[in-house]
């Protein structure tokens, strides 16, 4: 069975409350508990975390190599701009990243438009609401998608 890591940055754990008219009100715990039943149904298990710290999101994405995970679903938050240290620790593994965005960055501010961590990634999901992290497990777990 697939085990995916689904890591997010920097203030997703204020999703639901906050900028609502941007992120939407589900919760981080309501998009857990959506991709756990996902998870449920395609026959994959996955581990979803959340950090503010920099640090922790790349000891994570090191440590998920040794733990022998099969793919990385990531929600950078505001490091995704400007974070070279989560863009070297991606490059760094040998399982594939998705990356994810809820909110459509190229159509906000420009400083969203650029993402560091692309160019090591897989694939980015921009725009789709939270469904982005579905679609990114589907892709990740289902090569026949
Ligand atoms: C975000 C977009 C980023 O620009 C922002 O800093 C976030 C969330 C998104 O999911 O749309 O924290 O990654």
């Amino acid at each position: 069975m697939k085990k995916i890591l689904i890591l997010n940055g920097p203030n997703l754990n204020r999703l639901g409350k906050r900028e609502p008219h941007i992120y939407g009100s589900e919760t981080l715990d309501d998009v857990k508990n959506s991709l756990e039943l996902l998870a449920n149904q395609i026959g994959c298990k996955i581990d979803f975390k959340q950090s503010n710290h920099e640090g922790d999101i790349v000891d994570s994405i090191h440590n998920a190599e040794d733990e022998e995970y099969d793919g990385l679903i990531i929600n950078p938050g505001a490091f995704t701009h400007y974070s070279y240290a989560i863009r070297d620790a991606i490059a760094s593994v040998s399982y594939p990243t998705v990356e994810v965005h809820i909110s459509n960055v190229h159509a906000r501010e420009l400083f969203r438009h650029h993402s560091v961590v692309s160019p090591v990634t897989v694939g980015q999901i921009v725009g789709l609401g939270t469904k982005g992290y579905k679609l990114a497990l589907l892709s990740l777990v289902k090569e026949d998608i």
